[in-house]
This record gives structure tokens, C-alpha cells and sequence, in this order.
């Protein structure tokens, strides 16, 4: 008999990659089989992401094309979940405008999916389970990993710090954190499975606290660089105002601990952080990026910028253009501001307009893509560890991989050498990516 297969569809974040995986290890459990083609699959999930509006627009772009599918196999189930699952407003939109949705879960009972499914199945009408709550953290659910050589590993989930424009404190709920004995001992089933490089992941992992062990972040690192045969570990994303003094020297105790960070600053202009609820200066920002350098002087720094919040005016974007200009960022995403239904930004009268925004997001990139080459042109030459993804996909004869300040590297092989942590020689570096040859 055929086995039935499903697909899987994520928008937004790491977290909702990994819960996309823990999806994927519920449905292989019940027999399902991956299909990468969308369309043919018998269970269709869209995992959504409720960040910012162009998310939303692509999911309702995505819903669309799926009418025709379902019309011509009714058979077929399409299941929603993800952050706009927990809004009430999109949740009325699905049910009045998009009758081929069969079931809508949300982000805090992930763990009901098997359930739901079977309901579904048995009697076919249409079922709407989301809980406004967040349920207590459920241990154990089955994960099928995407690369068997590194892993995504939650810490803790929500977020207590209410940004002003941002939407995830509402769609997934207040701070929790795993007990940290739970933590490692995934880790080290994940080392005994083949797994060289984990990413912890969290809304704000510096705040993490494992009340049972009484653990913090920090402590978290270093326990987790004792386990043997574990030789990456990174996190996402942290928080600048939850930064402490011993994560930056767990940096230089911790051989395992990549020299990479992702630091958030958002703008430049102290006024326009304080609008946002960021809880830091501009010179605050500064001076952290002065004790990372310090002590850990090749450490990679990349950050999250939004252009264009209310109330920015050219002076508060000139302090964001100074800023990128004194930090140097080995990266940065830059987004447009978007409007979010339900956050305190939302109600803010001095809303930036459109083209004023579009012009200030391209004098950006532009400052940060010419930021980039130039952090990058200095590595030809270097010799990176590289852990190796696989084989890329513009060049056949070559893998690309990551070094420690997460830099992606091409190089040619004749042997497959993915899962594997090489030495490569670095022999030329543009904007996005290094290139080079393996060292023998
Ligand atoms: N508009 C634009 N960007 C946003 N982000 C979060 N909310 C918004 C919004 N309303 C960005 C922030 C955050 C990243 C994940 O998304 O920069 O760090
Ligand atoms: Fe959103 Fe701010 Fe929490 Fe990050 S820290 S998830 S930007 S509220």
C-alpha cells in the first residue's frame, strides 16, 4: 500500500523551524512519508509566522493556491498552525473566507497535533484548537531533524520583554524555561546520534533560568561545553540588556562556545529605543560591543535592524546609519517597519510614510552590504573550521558549510565530506559568502 505522505511549509524563525521538525517526527511516527512536492501530498501544513506583514501577506498568497488543491482532492487535509494561529482576527478571517482549511492548531498545543489529526480523520468536519494559554513545557515530543549533524534545541519559550512593535510576546506567550537536566540530556543523545553542532534557541535566551537546577543561561554553556564529543554550540537570539559580563567570558572559557553573535539593536537613536521598549542606549549598545571585542577579538556580530518605526526622523536614522558605521556588523537584517495589530506601536499617530521609509531601508543596506564585504575581504588568506552542510545548490562541484562566526564558505571536493568539520583555506570573500579550498 502506498504510504500516505505529508508536506511541510514554515515561514519566520528557528522556532518555528524546529517545531516544523517536531511536526514532521509526530506525522513519521504515524507512518507518514516527507513529500517535497506540495501539491501531492495527502497532509499539507502551513507553519505561519506573524513577525510582519509581508509573512502575512505570502501565508494568504499561499492559502490561495491551495483551493484549487483541495477542490480537485477533497481527500486531502490542510492544517495551519504557527504564531497567526494565536491571533483572534486571522483565525475569523480563515474561518469565513477559507473553507478548505480542515484544521487550525496554534503554537501552545503543538503536542495535540496526533490527537487533532485523529479526530479529524474520524469524523471530517472542520476543527478549530487553539488555547490562549500556554500549556505547561511537554518533554519528549519526537523530532525528525532536518541535518543529522546539527540541531535546533528549544531552551525556553515566550518572551517578557513587550518591544512595542512586536507581536510575539501575544502570540507565544510569557518566558518558560526547560529544566535544564531535560537540556542535557538531549544534548547528549544528540551527540550519541551524530550530532557535532547545536543551536540553542530561544525568543531571549539570556534570560534563560532552570529553576530545578537553579541555572542560568551562562551556566547553561558552560555545563553543556563538558559534554564530550559535542564541538559547536551556538544560541538565538539574545537580548543586549540581558548580556552579561560572564556570557561574554563564557566566550573565552568555553573552546565550544562559536565565536558568533546575534545582538539585536533595532535602531541607533536612544529616543527611538526608548519608544520601542528596548531598555538600552545607543552608547549602551556601544559599550557591550567594546567588551565583546576586547575579549574576544574575532568574534562575529550580527544584529536585527528595523528602519522606519514611528515617530523616526531623519536625525534618529542618521544615528542608526552612525551606529552600523561604528560597530561594523558582520551582518545584518534590516527590516521595514510593519504595523502589527494589538501592539502598543500600533496606536502610535506619527506613523513614517512608505517612500520615506523605502528610501532610509536602501541608503541602509547599501551601508551594511559595503560593511560586510569589507569584514569579509580580510579573511582571504585564514584558515576557517568549517562544518560542512552539504552540497550547494548553485554549484554542484562544491560544498558550502559554516564557519564558527557563522560565515557561509564554498569550496570544491571531490569526496562528500557533508556533516564533517574541514579546514579550509580562505581565497576570496564578497558581500554574502567566502570561498576557498579544503587544507589537507
Ligand atoms: N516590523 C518590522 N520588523 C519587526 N521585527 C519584529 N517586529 C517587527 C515589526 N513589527 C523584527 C525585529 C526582530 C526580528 C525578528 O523581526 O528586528 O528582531
Ligand atoms: Fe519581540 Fe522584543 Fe521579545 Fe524579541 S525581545 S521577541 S523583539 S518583544
Amino acid at each position: 500500500m502506498r504510504k500516505k505522505t505529508y508536506h511541510i511549509q514554515t515561514f519566520g524563525c528557528q522556532m518555528n523551524e524546529h517545531d516544523s521538525e517536531t511536526l514532521a517526527g509526530m506525522l513519521s511516527l504515524q507512518g507518514y512519508e516527507e513529500n517535497s512536492i506540495r501539491n501531492q501530498a495527502d497532509v499539507i501544513i502551513i507553519n505561519t509566522c506573524s513577525v510582519r506583514e509581508h509573512a502575512d501577506k505570502r501565508f494568504f498568497g499561499t492559502l490561495g493556491q491551495l483551493k484549487r488543491i483541495k477542490a480537485e482532492n477533497p481527500e486531502k487535509i490542510i492544517a495551519l498552525c504557527g504564531c497567526m494561529m494565536q491571533q483572534k482576527h486571522i483565525i475569523q478571517t480563515i474561518l469565513t473566507k477559507y473553507p478548505w482549511v480542515d484544521l487550525v492548531f496554534g503554537t501552545h498545543n503543538l503536542h495535540e497535533f496526533p490527537e487533532l489529526m485523529s479526530n479529524l480523520l474520524n469524523d471530517r468536519s472542520r476543527m478549530v484548537a487553539v488555547w490562549g494559554e500556554a500549556s505547561d513545557i511537554i518533554e519528549g515530543l519526537p523530532v525528525l531533524r532536518k541535518y543529522p549533524f546539527k540541531a535546533y534545541v528549544t531552551i525556553m519559550y515566550g518572551c517578557n520583554n513587550f518591544c512595542s512593535y512586536c507581536i510575539v510576546p501575544y502570540t507565544r506567550g510569557r518566558e518558560r524555561s526547560r529544566d535544564p537536566e531535560e537540556i542535557l540530556k538531549e544534548v547528549r543523545a544528540l551527540v550519541s546520534d551524530g550530532v557535532k553542532e547545536i543551536t540553542l534557541l530561544g525568543q531571549n535566551v539570556n534570560s534563560y533560568f532552570g529553576k530545578s537546577g537553579g541555572m542560568d543561561f551562562t551556566d547553561l554553556i558552560y555545563a553543556l561545553n563538558e559534554i564530550n564529543g559535542l564541538e559547536r554550540i551556538r544560541f538565538m537570539t539574545s537580548h543586549p540588556k540581558d548580556l552579561s559580563d560572564r556570557l561574554i567570558q563564557a566566550y573565552v572559557d568555553c573552546p565550544k562556545l562559536c565565536h558568533h553573535i546575534h545582538l539585536p539593536i533595532q535602531s541607533g537613536s536612544t529616543t527611538v529605543l526608548k519608544r520601542m521598549n528596548r531598555k538600552y542606549t545607543k552608547e549602551y549598545y556601544l559599550e557591550l560591543i567594546e567588551k565583546l571585542r576586547s575579549l574576544v577579538p574575532d568574534i562575529a556580530i550580527t544584529t536585527d535592524i528595523i528602519v522606519g518605526f514611528p515617530g523616526e526622523t531623519e536625525e534618529d536614522f542618521l544615528e542608526t546609519l552612525d551606529l552600523v558605521n561604528k560597530v561594523k556588523f558582520d551582518s545584518a537584517y534590516t527590516f521595514l517597519y510593519s504595523i502589527r495589530k494589538g501592539t502598543p506601536a500600533e496606536g502610535y499617530t506619527d506613523q513614517v510614510p512608505e517612500t520615506i521609509k523605502h528610501e532610509r531601508f536602501n541608503r541602509l543596506i547599501e551601508v551594511v552590504n559595503q560593511i560586510s564585504a569589507e569584514k569579509n575581504r580580510p579573511m582571504v588568506g585564514q584558515t576557517q573550521l568549517v562544518l560542512v552542510e552539504g552540497k550547494s545548490k548553485t554549484n554542484l562541484k562544491a560544498y558550502t558549510g559554516r564557519t564558527g562566526g557563522h560565515k557561509l564558505v564554498n569550496f570544491p571536493s571531490d569526496i562528500d565530506c557533508t556533516g564533517e568539520i574541514v579546514s579550509v583555506l580562505i581565497k576570496d570573500g564578497n558581500t554574502f559568502s567566502l570561498a576557498g579550498e579544503i587544507v589537507k
